[in-house]
């Protein structure tokens, strides 16, 4: 019903430009590509070029930036917009993070800047939302997730909201090792896409799960039809691993 799956690699802080292109070398010729996915890597944005050269004539791979800065270009030390980005390869943006929200104090008002940049520039935005532990033992999970998404979408046309990919990602789940269940994943999934639609958005966004994913437990995850792919961090770095997650068989949707 929504289209392709998406399995999406975040490098996070790994991997430079002769690390990108060691893993394609190894990657590319173990993955053809398949009508049903389609698999997005967000590199440092350094690696960017060197993605975007090695995945050149590859309709099914796609490569974007982990975060961009909410402005064209300007006096702003250290950092890379959407545009420069899409000029470095990029057709997609990370936005949100949890990472970014957490440890560089990104507020939900500047992922919305950030968003609405990342749509301005013609990338792809992947927006992350997702609670904490402590939100999650206070049952404010789906409070979290709408206050996070309300700001995000505010005023944004159908057709920006058209094409926004968000990603589920429980900040307890992310690097842990302890995912959510897919039931627990399908049930935010389900309210994210509520809220989405409330917004003006898609009666069906395309909505990722991401936090522990892994080979062991990606095909369990992928069976719950709630999920339209895969946000990977830890297990998206090595080349063998990351092959045989994306060629995980998964039940036709
Ligand atoms: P992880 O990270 O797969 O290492 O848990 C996921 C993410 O942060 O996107």
């Amino acid at each position: 019903v929504t289209g392709r799956l998406i399995f999406a690699a975040n490098w996070k802080m790994h991997l430079g430009p002769d690390g990108a292109r060691r893993f394609f070398d190894a990657f590319l010729p173990a993955y053809a590509p398949r009508a049903d996915r389609e698999v997005w890597f967000f590199p440092p944005a350094v690696s960017l070029p060197a993605a975007a050269a090695a995945i050149h004539g590859r309709a099914d791979i796609r490569a974007g930036a982990q975060d961009v800065h909410w402005e064209r270009s300007g006096a702003f030390t250290g950092e890379v917009s959407a545009e420069l980005a899409r000029e470095a390869g990029a057709t997609l943006a990370l936005v949100g993070h949890s990472e970014r929200r957490q440890v560089f104090g990104e507020t939900d008002d500047m992922a919305a800047r950030k968003l609405r940049s990342i749509l301005a520039a013609g990338l792809t935005p992947l927006l992350c939302v997702g609670e904490t532990l402590a939100e999650r033992q206070n049952s404010q999970t789906i409070a979290v997730v709408q206050r996070q998404l309300g700001v995000a979408l505010a005023g944004l046309e159908p057709s920006a909201l058209g094409r926004v990919v968000l990603a589920y990602e429980p900040v307890w789940a992310i690097g842990t090792g302890h995912n959510a269940t897919p039931a627990e994943a399908g049930q935010v999934h389900r309210e994210i896409r509520t809220l989405m639609a409330a917004h003006g958005g898609p009666g069906r966004a395309r909505v990722l799960y991401g936090g522990s994913v892994r080979r062991a437990n990606v095909r369990e995850l992928l069976a719950e039809p709630e999920l339209d792919g895969v946000l990977v961090g830890g297990a998206s770095l090595d080349a063998a691993e990351w092959a045989a997650i994306v060629q995980s068989s998964v039940t036709p949707r």
